[in-house]
Protein backbone atom coordinates (compact mmCIF):
# COMPACT_ATOMS: atom_id res chain seq x y z
CA UNK A 1 0.00 0.00 0.00
CA UNK A 2 0.75 3.61 -0.56
CA UNK A 3 -0.48 6.86 0.54
CA UNK A 4 -1.02 7.78 -3.24
CA UNK A 5 -3.99 8.58 -4.66
CA UNK A 6 -5.91 10.26 -8.09
CA UNK A 7 -5.21 13.56 -6.29
CA UNK A 8 -1.31 13.07 -5.66
CA UNK A 9 0.19 15.46 -8.17
CA UNK A 10 2.95 14.03 -10.53
CA UNK A 11 5.50 16.00 -12.38
CA UNK A 12 5.01 14.87 -16.21
CA UNK A 13 8.25 16.23 -18.12
CA UNK A 14 8.00 20.03 -17.48
CA UNK A 15 4.19 19.96 -16.02
CA UNK A 16 3.17 19.43 -12.52
CA UNK A 17 0.12 17.46 -13.09
CA UNK A 18 -2.42 18.27 -10.13
CA UNK A 19 -3.97 14.88 -10.21
CA UNK A 20 -4.08 11.55 -12.11
CA UNK A 21 -6.63 11.79 -14.30
CA UNK A 22 -6.53 12.44 -17.62
CA UNK A 23 -8.99 13.00 -20.17
CA UNK A 24 -8.59 10.41 -23.24
CA UNK A 25 -8.33 10.95 -26.47
CA UNK A 26 -12.12 10.92 -28.29
CA UNK A 27 -13.04 11.65 -31.51
CA UNK A 28 -16.30 13.56 -31.77
CA UNK A 29 -16.70 14.90 -35.39
CA UNK A 30 -17.11 18.69 -34.88
CA UNK A 31 -14.63 20.08 -36.72
CA UNK A 32 -15.23 21.76 -40.14
CA UNK A 33 -15.07 19.55 -43.55
CA UNK A 34 -10.77 20.71 -44.03
CA UNK A 35 -9.83 20.14 -40.90
CA UNK A 36 -10.18 23.55 -38.95
CA UNK A 37 -11.37 23.35 -35.46
CA UNK A 38 -14.53 24.79 -35.20
CA UNK A 39 -15.46 27.54 -31.86
CA UNK A 40 -17.56 25.26 -29.95
CA UNK A 41 -14.68 22.98 -29.18
CA UNK A 42 -13.28 25.99 -27.36
CA UNK A 43 -15.87 25.57 -24.37
CA UNK A 44 -15.54 21.46 -24.74
CA UNK A 45 -11.89 21.53 -24.03
CA UNK A 46 -12.12 24.47 -21.41
CA UNK A 47 -15.14 22.63 -19.73
CA UNK A 48 -12.65 19.74 -19.34
CA UNK A 49 -9.36 21.71 -17.68
CA UNK A 50 -9.92 20.42 -14.59
CA UNK A 51 -8.05 16.97 -15.83
CA UNK A 52 -4.18 16.41 -14.73
CA UNK A 53 -4.03 16.40 -18.87
CA UNK A 54 -5.83 16.57 -21.74
CA UNK A 55 -5.27 14.85 -24.99
CA UNK A 56 -7.24 16.05 -27.51
CA UNK A 57 -8.83 14.02 -29.89
CA UNK A 58 -7.01 12.28 -32.58
CA UNK A 59 -6.06 14.30 -34.97
CA UNK A 60 -4.76 14.27 -38.20
CA UNK A 61 -1.11 15.10 -40.11
CA UNK A 62 -1.90 15.08 -43.00
CA UNK A 63 -4.20 15.43 -45.94
CA UNK A 64 -3.34 11.54 -46.47
CA UNK A 65 -3.82 10.93 -43.03
CA UNK A 66 -7.59 11.43 -42.64
CA UNK A 67 -10.08 8.38 -42.13
CA UNK A 68 -13.11 10.17 -40.68
CA UNK A 69 -15.48 12.79 -41.36
CA UNK A 70 -14.97 16.59 -39.46
CA UNK A 71 -12.05 15.20 -37.40
CA UNK A 72 -9.59 17.97 -36.87
CA UNK A 73 -5.93 18.34 -38.96
CA UNK A 74 -2.57 20.02 -37.33
CA UNK A 75 -1.02 20.05 -40.89
CA UNK A 76 -2.17 23.93 -41.73
CA UNK A 77 -1.10 27.20 -40.24
CA UNK A 78 -4.93 27.71 -40.39
CA UNK A 79 -6.05 24.63 -38.26
CA UNK A 80 -2.61 25.57 -36.41
CA UNK A 81 -4.48 29.02 -35.63
CA UNK A 82 -7.78 27.11 -35.44
CA UNK A 83 -6.44 25.45 -32.08
CA UNK A 84 -4.99 28.08 -30.89
CA UNK A 85 -7.97 29.57 -28.73
CA UNK A 86 -8.82 25.91 -27.39
CA UNK A 87 -4.85 25.62 -26.14
CA UNK A 88 -5.35 29.22 -24.72
CA UNK A 89 -8.82 28.22 -22.95
CA UNK A 90 -7.60 25.69 -21.30
CA UNK A 91 -4.34 27.47 -20.09
CA UNK A 92 -6.99 30.45 -18.75
CA UNK A 93 -8.64 27.65 -17.09
CA UNK A 94 -5.71 26.14 -15.37
CA UNK A 95 -5.51 22.85 -17.37
CA UNK A 96 -2.88 21.60 -19.83
CA UNK A 97 -3.60 19.51 -23.21
CA UNK A 98 -1.71 17.70 -25.86
CA UNK A 99 -2.05 17.31 -29.09
CA UNK A 100 -2.99 13.38 -30.52
CA UNK A 101 -0.85 13.07 -33.72
CA UNK A 102 -3.22 11.12 -36.16
CA UNK A 103 -2.25 8.96 -39.23
CA UNK A 104 -5.31 6.56 -40.11
CA UNK A 105 -3.41 4.26 -42.58
CA UNK A 106 -5.72 1.84 -44.31
CA UNK A 107 -8.54 3.03 -41.72
CA UNK A 108 -10.17 5.46 -44.73
CA UNK A 109 -11.84 5.62 -48.11
CA UNK A 110 -10.98 7.22 -51.00
CA UNK A 111 -13.78 9.40 -50.93
CA UNK A 112 -12.11 10.98 -48.04
CA UNK A 113 -8.80 11.50 -49.29
CA UNK A 114 -7.39 13.96 -51.74
CA UNK A 115 -7.87 13.38 -55.50
CA UNK A 116 -9.90 10.22 -54.21
CA UNK A 117 -6.32 8.28 -53.71
CA UNK A 118 -6.06 4.51 -51.86
CA UNK A 119 -5.62 4.78 -48.03
CA UNK A 120 -1.96 3.95 -47.57
CA UNK A 121 -0.67 1.07 -45.27
CA UNK A 122 2.24 -1.00 -44.88
CA UNK A 123 1.06 -3.64 -46.80
CA UNK A 124 -1.89 -4.08 -49.11
CA UNK A 125 -4.14 -6.01 -46.47
CA UNK A 126 -7.78 -4.85 -47.21
CA UNK A 127 -9.25 -4.39 -43.46
CA UNK A 128 -13.15 -6.11 -42.62
CA UNK A 129 -15.72 -3.53 -42.01
CA UNK A 130 -16.74 -0.49 -43.14
CA UNK A 131 -15.36 3.52 -43.75
CA UNK A 132 -17.61 6.17 -42.15
CA UNK A 133 -17.76 8.94 -44.41
CA UNK A 134 -19.60 11.58 -45.73
CA UNK A 135 -21.91 9.24 -47.60
CA UNK A 136 -22.69 6.93 -44.88
CA UNK A 137 -20.53 2.95 -44.38
CA UNK A 138 -19.36 2.00 -47.10
CA UNK A 139 -16.97 -1.16 -47.46
CA UNK A 140 -13.12 -0.47 -46.81
CA UNK A 141 -10.94 -0.49 -49.79
CA UNK A 142 -7.59 -2.87 -50.09
CA UNK A 143 -5.20 0.11 -49.04
CA UNK A 144 -1.76 0.85 -50.95
CA UNK A 145 1.69 -0.42 -49.73
CA UNK A 146 3.98 2.42 -48.56
CA UNK A 147 6.74 2.25 -50.82
CA UNK A 148 9.72 2.38 -48.98
CA UNK A 149 11.03 5.67 -50.17
CA UNK A 150 7.60 7.12 -49.61
CA UNK A 151 8.36 6.58 -45.73
CA UNK A 152 10.74 9.72 -44.84
CA UNK A 153 7.48 12.04 -46.19
CA UNK A 154 5.67 10.19 -43.86
CA UNK A 155 8.15 11.15 -41.37
CA UNK A 156 8.52 14.89 -42.36
CA UNK A 157 4.38 14.78 -41.93
CA UNK A 158 5.22 14.03 -38.38
CA UNK A 159 7.99 16.61 -37.65
CA UNK A 160 5.69 19.43 -40.02
CA UNK A 161 2.31 18.30 -37.39
CA UNK A 162 4.43 18.54 -34.62
CA UNK A 163 5.80 22.25 -35.55
CA UNK A 164 1.99 23.36 -36.00
CA UNK A 165 0.94 21.69 -32.84
CA UNK A 166 3.74 23.76 -30.64
CA UNK A 167 2.87 26.97 -32.77
CA UNK A 168 -0.73 26.62 -31.64
CA UNK A 169 0.11 26.38 -28.11
CA UNK A 170 -0.20 22.81 -27.02
CA UNK A 171 2.07 21.45 -24.11
CA UNK A 172 3.10 18.42 -25.50
CA UNK A 173 2.16 15.80 -28.37
CA UNK A 174 1.20 12.32 -28.02
CA UNK A 175 1.75 9.84 -31.09
CA UNK A 176 -1.10 7.71 -31.59
CA UNK A 177 0.38 3.88 -32.38
CA UNK A 178 -2.42 2.47 -31.60
CA UNK A 179 -5.87 0.92 -32.40
CA UNK A 180 -5.52 0.08 -35.88
CA UNK A 181 -3.99 3.42 -37.53
CA UNK A 182 -1.08 3.71 -39.76
CA UNK A 183 1.92 3.52 -36.64
CA UNK A 184 0.11 0.22 -35.49
CA UNK A 185 -0.60 -1.59 -38.50
CA UNK A 186 3.45 -0.84 -38.70
CA UNK A 187 3.63 -2.50 -35.39
CA UNK A 188 1.66 -5.48 -35.65
CA UNK A 189 2.10 -8.42 -38.03
CA UNK A 190 -1.42 -9.07 -39.28
CA UNK A 191 -1.12 -5.85 -41.35
CA UNK A 192 2.90 -5.52 -41.74
CA UNK A 193 3.92 -8.07 -44.39
CA UNK A 194 6.69 -6.09 -45.30
CA UNK A 195 9.97 -7.71 -46.89
CA UNK A 196 12.02 -4.11 -46.34
CA UNK A 197 13.96 -2.98 -43.68
CA UNK A 198 9.84 -1.84 -41.64
CA UNK A 199 8.58 -5.50 -42.02
CA UNK A 200 9.96 -9.15 -40.77
CA UNK A 201 11.31 -8.64 -36.72
CA UNK A 202 9.85 -6.19 -34.61
CA UNK A 203 12.82 -4.17 -34.72
CA UNK A 204 11.70 -3.76 -37.99
CA UNK A 205 7.92 -3.08 -37.48
CA UNK A 206 8.97 -0.80 -35.21
CA UNK A 207 11.19 1.25 -37.31
CA UNK A 208 8.65 3.71 -38.44
CA UNK A 209 7.51 4.11 -35.02
CA UNK A 210 10.90 5.05 -33.62
CA UNK A 211 11.73 7.43 -36.67
CA UNK A 212 8.26 9.58 -36.00
CA UNK A 213 9.00 10.00 -32.19
CA UNK A 214 12.29 10.70 -32.83
CA UNK A 215 11.39 13.54 -35.39
CA UNK A 216 8.63 14.81 -33.07
CA UNK A 217 10.91 14.64 -30.30
CA UNK A 218 13.29 16.99 -32.30
CA UNK A 219 10.39 19.59 -32.28
CA UNK A 220 9.43 19.00 -28.80
CA UNK A 221 12.22 17.32 -26.26
CA UNK A 222 10.98 13.61 -25.92
CA UNK A 223 9.74 14.86 -22.24
CA UNK A 224 6.79 15.95 -23.88
CA UNK A 225 6.12 13.99 -26.13
CA UNK A 226 4.20 10.63 -24.86
CA UNK A 227 3.14 7.29 -27.30
CA UNK A 228 -0.29 5.38 -27.18
CA UNK A 229 -0.42 1.71 -27.35
CA UNK A 230 -2.63 -0.97 -28.05
CA UNK A 231 -1.48 -4.54 -27.64
CA UNK A 232 -4.69 -6.47 -28.19
CA UNK A 233 -7.15 -3.91 -29.42
CA UNK A 234 -8.73 -6.09 -31.93
CA UNK A 235 -11.28 -2.70 -33.49
CA UNK A 236 -10.65 -1.53 -37.73
CA UNK A 237 -9.50 -5.71 -37.63
CA UNK A 238 -6.04 -6.04 -36.21
CA UNK A 239 -4.29 -8.88 -34.88
CA UNK A 240 -0.54 -9.91 -33.96
CA UNK A 241 0.50 -13.56 -33.84
CA UNK A 242 2.70 -13.16 -30.35
CA UNK A 243 1.14 -9.74 -28.67
CA UNK A 244 3.20 -10.48 -25.72
CA UNK A 245 6.40 -11.01 -27.54
CA UNK A 246 5.87 -8.34 -30.22
CA UNK A 247 4.89 -5.49 -27.65
CA UNK A 248 7.10 -6.15 -24.75
CA UNK A 249 9.83 -5.75 -27.72
CA UNK A 250 8.59 -2.52 -28.57
CA UNK A 251 8.42 -1.23 -25.10
CA UNK A 252 11.82 -2.09 -24.58
CA UNK A 253 12.74 -0.07 -27.40
CA UNK A 254 10.86 2.80 -26.66
CA UNK A 255 11.81 2.85 -22.42
CA UNK A 256 15.40 4.62 -23.31
CA UNK A 257 13.79 7.69 -25.46
CA UNK A 258 12.99 9.26 -22.18
CA UNK A 259 9.28 9.99 -23.14
CA UNK A 260 6.93 11.88 -21.16
CA UNK A 261 4.68 8.75 -21.10
CA UNK A 262 3.59 5.55 -22.18
CA UNK A 263 -0.21 5.16 -22.91
CA UNK A 264 -1.76 1.97 -23.18
CA UNK A 265 -5.26 1.06 -23.78
CA UNK A 266 -6.43 -2.53 -22.33
CA UNK A 267 -9.37 -2.54 -24.81
CA UNK A 268 -9.56 -5.96 -26.20
CA UNK A 269 -8.30 -7.37 -22.68
CA UNK A 270 -12.58 -8.57 -22.34
CA UNK A 271 -12.13 -10.74 -26.12
CA UNK A 272 -9.68 -13.17 -25.54
CA UNK A 273 -9.12 -14.78 -28.90
CA UNK A 274 -10.44 -12.06 -30.61
CA UNK A 275 -6.91 -10.76 -31.35
CA UNK A 276 -4.91 -13.62 -31.56
CA UNK A 277 -3.13 -15.10 -28.18
CA UNK A 278 -3.98 -13.32 -25.12
CA UNK A 279 -1.92 -11.37 -22.60
CA UNK A 280 -2.46 -8.82 -20.17
CA UNK A 281 -1.25 -5.30 -21.32
CA UNK A 282 -0.73 -4.06 -18.09
CA UNK A 283 2.39 -6.57 -18.02
CA UNK A 284 4.16 -3.82 -20.13
CA UNK A 285 4.22 -1.62 -16.99
CA UNK A 286 7.36 -3.47 -15.62
CA UNK A 287 9.01 -2.87 -18.84
CA UNK A 288 8.98 0.95 -18.76
CA UNK A 289 10.87 3.22 -16.25
CA UNK A 290 8.89 6.19 -16.72
CA UNK A 291 5.84 7.59 -16.66
CA UNK A 292 3.13 4.60 -17.08
CA UNK A 293 -0.77 5.37 -18.36
CA UNK A 294 -3.38 2.71 -18.19
CA UNK A 295 -6.92 3.32 -20.06
CA UNK A 296 -10.17 1.69 -20.72
CA UNK A 297 -12.98 0.54 -18.45
CA UNK A 298 -11.75 1.76 -15.28
CA UNK A 299 -14.20 3.89 -12.22
CA UNK A 300 -13.17 5.88 -9.24
CA UNK A 301 -12.44 2.40 -7.08
CA UNK A 302 -10.27 0.68 -9.63
CA UNK A 303 -8.32 4.32 -10.99
CA UNK A 304 -7.79 4.47 -7.44
CA UNK A 305 -6.40 0.91 -7.02
CA UNK A 306 -4.71 1.17 -9.95
CA UNK A 307 -2.83 4.03 -8.88
CA UNK A 308 -2.09 2.99 -5.00
CA UNK A 309 -1.19 -0.56 -6.36
CA UNK A 310 1.57 1.05 -8.51
CA UNK A 311 -0.26 -0.54 -11.91
CA UNK A 312 -0.07 3.21 -12.93
CA UNK A 313 1.07 6.75 -12.40
CA UNK A 314 -2.22 7.73 -14.70
CA UNK A 315 -5.44 6.74 -16.01
CA UNK A 316 -7.17 7.94 -19.25
CA UNK A 317 -10.68 8.31 -18.86
CA UNK A 318 -13.14 8.73 -22.21
CA UNK A 319 -16.83 7.89 -21.76
CA UNK A 320 -16.66 9.36 -18.10
CA UNK A 321 -14.85 12.72 -18.72
CA UNK A 322 -17.03 13.11 -21.90
CA UNK A 323 -20.44 13.20 -19.86
CA UNK A 324 -18.89 14.52 -16.89
CA UNK A 325 -16.77 17.90 -17.51
CA UNK A 326 -15.86 18.08 -13.85
CA UNK A 327 -15.17 14.80 -13.19
CA UNK A 328 -11.97 15.02 -10.81
CA UNK A 329 -14.41 17.11 -8.32
CA UNK A 330 -17.13 14.24 -8.89
CA UNK A 331 -14.79 11.72 -7.45
CA UNK A 332 -12.94 13.85 -5.70
CA UNK A 333 -16.48 13.92 -3.43
CA UNK A 334 -17.93 10.59 -4.70
CA UNK A 335 -20.68 12.32 -6.14
CA UNK A 336 -23.11 10.97 -8.73
CA UNK A 337 -22.33 10.74 -12.65
CA UNK A 338 -23.99 12.06 -15.64
CA UNK A 339 -25.29 9.67 -18.09
CA UNK A 340 -23.43 9.36 -21.48
CA UNK A 341 -25.62 10.07 -24.19
CA UNK A 342 -24.08 7.31 -27.25
CA UNK A 343 -26.28 9.14 -30.04
CA UNK A 344 -24.43 12.42 -29.96
CA UNK A 345 -20.71 10.94 -29.51
CA UNK A 346 -19.91 11.20 -33.29
CA UNK A 347 -20.78 14.14 -34.46
CA UNK A 348 -23.56 17.13 -34.18
CA UNK A 349 -23.81 20.41 -31.94
CA UNK A 350 -23.44 21.29 -28.72
CA UNK A 351 -26.02 18.69 -27.22
CA UNK A 352 -24.29 16.13 -25.91
CA UNK A 353 -20.73 17.44 -25.84
CA UNK A 354 -21.06 20.95 -23.90
CA UNK A 355 -24.16 20.99 -22.54
CA UNK A 356 -23.48 17.80 -19.73
CA UNK A 357 -24.30 19.33 -16.52
CA UNK A 358 -21.61 20.57 -13.54
CA UNK A 359 -22.59 19.73 -10.11
CA UNK A 360 -22.53 23.03 -8.90
C1 LIG B 1 -12.84 6.73 -34.05
O1 LIG B 1 -12.98 7.81 -34.60
O2 LIG B 1 -13.73 5.87 -34.03
C2 LIG B 1 -11.57 6.45 -33.39
C3 LIG B 1 -10.56 7.35 -33.52
C4 LIG B 1 -9.34 7.11 -32.92
C5 LIG B 1 -9.17 5.96 -32.18
C6 LIG B 1 -10.19 5.05 -32.04
C7 LIG B 1 -11.40 5.31 -32.65
O3 LIG B 1 -8.01 5.71 -31.62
Amino acid sequence: MSDLDLFTPLQLGPHQLPNRLVMAPLTRNRARADGVPTPMMIAYYRQRASAGLIISEATCIAPTAVGYPLTPGIWSAEQAAGWAPITAAVHAAGGRIFCQLWHVGRVSHPSLLPAGGLPVAPSAVQPAGEAATYEGPQPFVTPRALETAELPEIVAQYRRAAEHALAAGFDGVEVHAANGYLLDEFLRDGTNRRSDGYGGSVEHRARLLLEVLAAVCAVWGSDRVGVRLSPIQPFNDMRDSDPEGTFSRVVELLDPLGLAYLHVTRLGRDAPGAAGPHFDPDRLRRLWQGVYMTNHGYDRASATAAVVNGEADLVAFGVLFLANPDLPERFRRGAPLNEPDPATFYGGGEQGYTSYPFLD
